[in-house]
């Protein structure tokens, strides 16, 4: 695995395997890496392209200080990881490294609602730090494929509006949730549930099952209410959103069309903020 540390030297490994005639496939990363990452960097070896792995636990994305100072490094594991599914390019740059000329650039297109709902709303700024290191990420690497896990679904529909808006070329890839055998989806926060938390943190997979099974017998907004009630159940569980929306733009709908509908629950437990969806 080649590992670097700036932009400069990055595009010098990239020039060179494109020049063989390889693609790039491009996992951004914020490290902390379990399954779901590595399935992402595995999917891009399945389909034959260069895997350019990025660690950057990005500032700008933190709403909440205590989240950034908490999040988990754990770098010289990773590498481990990585390497053990031969991954080919790492690349861990500073924040110097990626916002220069300070923290307001890049600016970022208009997004219209869909950054200011959901996790948006409940993380005001979130999306627009997400955009600003993507845009940065893409225009220097200008990749092209993206891997991104259905795990953050909203993160998806931004990511992929970022790239329509300003016309990349990079084509976006989406890869499917993966999570431990009891269903809670893996995610580098879970590290901070103790046990009992842990136990707790069941209860969201087991609503957005109970949501998508019952998807015909209520209405949204019932089902909706109906998926919040059983949150609460959970006496660690303090529940922000239970949303079903449309799947392509994360407008609220009023009726459930199957196939075209998505259920979203953002959820504490405990100090911790846990998000998952079902596509219904
Ligand atoms: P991070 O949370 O490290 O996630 C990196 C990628 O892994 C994202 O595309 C995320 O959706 C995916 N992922 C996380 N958990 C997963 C799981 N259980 N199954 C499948 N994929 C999973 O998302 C970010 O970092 C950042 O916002 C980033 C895109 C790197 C920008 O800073």
């Amino acid at each position: 695995m080649i590992q670097c540390n700036t932009f400069e030297n990055l595009l010098q490994v990239i020039d060179n395997e494109r020049k063989n005639g390889r693609s790039i496939g491009f996992i951004p990363t914020m490290g902390a890496l379990h399954q779901g990452h590595l399935l992402l960097i595995q999917q891009a070896h399945r389909e034959e392209r260069v895997s350019v792995v990025s660690i950057f636990v990005n500032p700008l994305q933190f709403n909440n200080a205590e989240d950034f100072q908490k999040y988990p490094n754990t770098l010289v594991a990773d590498i481990q990881e990585l390497e053990k599914i031969d991954t080919q390019i790492l690349f861990v740059p500073s924040v110097e490294e990626m916002y220069p000329i300070g923290m307001e650039t890049p600016g970022i297109p208009d997004f219209g609602e869909l950054i200011h709902v959901l996790e948006g709303e409940f993380r005001p700024g979130h999306f627009e730090g997400v955009a600003k290191v993507l845009r940065r990420f893409l225009e220097k690497m200008n990749p092209d494929y993206l891997y991104l896990g259905q795990k953050d679904y909203q993160q998806v529909l931004v990511i992929s509006k970022l790239i329509e808006l300003m016309q990349y070329k990079t084509e976006v890839k989406v890869v499917e949730t993966v999570r431990e055998p009891d269903g809670l989806a893996l995610s580098s926060r879970n590290k901070r549930l103790n046990e009992e938390e842990r136990e707790a943190a069941l209860v969201i997979w087991r609503v957005l099952q109970f949501m998508n099974e019952n998807k015909l017998d209520y209405s949204v907004s019932e089902l909706e209410k109906e998926g919040l009630n059983q949150l609460r159940v959970e006496p660690l569980a303090r529940p922000e959103y239970v949303a079903i929306c449309d799947r392509k733009d994360l407008k609220r709908t009023t009726e459930l069309i199957p196939g075209e509908c998505v259920a979203l629950i953002a959820c504490w437990i405990g100090e911790v903020r846990l998000i998952d969806n079902i596509l219904l």
